[in-house]
């Protein structure tokens, strides 16, 4: 295990060798970070192509964290990008990707049949000891793990966008995670220098339970006319001290998962007030504005 890059990882952890299925904004920074704290660290995902994206796209946000960490010193940040980029594997074949990992996480499509048929495959190939873990921000974690015959060393690692930002993951346990299990997940967590919480496997865990709620209610305020999206996002800037107002942080997390967490919730539980679906999110969907990545969304943005 490579301390070297360890800086803010003095935790002792389990997990050295670690398989990132799925190179997406989530998957590409949850890499970064095990890569960037000294595991060993392969991404999987479905063409080469897509892999070489992941990999510039990971080189581009390491060079924006250099920036910030060694802001005067042009060779200390050329090495940490580096020694993190060294201890990364692209590729697109699974099975053989977890062949030697210690912990395999799970950030693909939000799609349960997908993630079920992937996991079955993986289940057959990894060694008994390796944990497996899903990413998943809308579906139950023990949905995804009847799917192997390890519910015992299963659990849920919730990240944030931006990974390299946002210092929490939430683990979450299923009544199956053993407690190695879940001290393992807690350890990993840890080591790649989040702070972690622990929740159950209920909808939208913490973070986005409450979070989801919010961004949709403020839909709401701004489709009644009591405000504009700006000055709602200036009021909870500067009156709750939020880092984005909840219409920036909308575009930024992408309108179609709000969506797709929404539905998904409403199905589940549709007298939910909170659940009910959202016109104007509904509408912008359906015209792919999707929020930054689309170049548009609420607001409009640079493509
Ligand atoms: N990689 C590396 N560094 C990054 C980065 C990234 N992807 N994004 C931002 N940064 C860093 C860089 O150092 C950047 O500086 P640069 O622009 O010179 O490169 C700096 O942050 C940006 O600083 P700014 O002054 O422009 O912006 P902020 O100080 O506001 O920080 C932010 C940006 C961290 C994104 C902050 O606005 C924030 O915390 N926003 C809220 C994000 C949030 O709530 N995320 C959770 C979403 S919910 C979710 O993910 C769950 C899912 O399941 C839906």
């Amino acid at each position: 295990f490579v301390r070297g890059l360890a800086t803010s990882a003095k935790q002792w952890s389990p997990i050295k060798t670690v398989t990132i299925i799925g190179s997406g904004l989530m998957g590409s920074g949850i890499a970064q970070v095990a890569a960037s704290t000294g595991h060993k660290v392969t991404v999987v995902d479905q063409t080469q192509d897509i892999v070489d994206k992941a990999s510039a796209s990971i080189k581009k946000s390491l060079s924006r964290v250099v920036k910030k960490k060694f802001p005067d010193d042009p060779k200390a940040q050329q090495t940490y990008i580096a020694d993190t980029m060294g201890h990364l594997t692209l590729q697109t074949d699974a099975v053989s990707a977890v062949k030697s990992a210690d912990l395999v996480v799970e950030a693909i499509v939000e799609n349960l049949d997908v993630k079920r048929k992937l996991f079955a495959t993986l289940d057959e190939a990894a060694p008994q000891h390796t944990v497996f873990a899903s990413n998943t921000s809308s579906i139950p974690i023990k949905d995804i793990a009847v799917a192997t015959k390890r519910g015992d060393r299963f659990g849920g690692l919730h990240f944030f966008n931006p990974v390299p930002m946002m210092k929490l993951v939430e683990v979450i346990r299923i009544p199956e995670t053993s407690e190695e299990t879940y001290n393992a997940l807690e350890a990993f967590g840890k080591a790649v220098g989040k702070k972690t919480v622990q929740c159950k496997d209920e909808k939208g865990f913490i973070v986005n339970r409450l979070l989801v709620p919010y961004m949709v209610e403020s839909i709401r305020l701004a489709e009644r006319g009591d405000a504009s999206t700006r000055d709602i996002d200036v009021a909870m800037k500067l009156g709750a001290g939020y880092p984005m107002g909840p219409f920036e942080l909308l575009d930024y997390v992408g309108l179609d998962t709000i969506k797709f967490i929404l539905d998904g919730w409403h199905e589940s539980d549709p007298t939910n007030p909170l659940f009910q679906p959202c016109e104007s999110l509904n509408k912008l969907v359906k015209e792919n504005k999707f929020g930054m990545k689309t170049g548009e969304g609420f607001y409009s943005y640079d493509k």
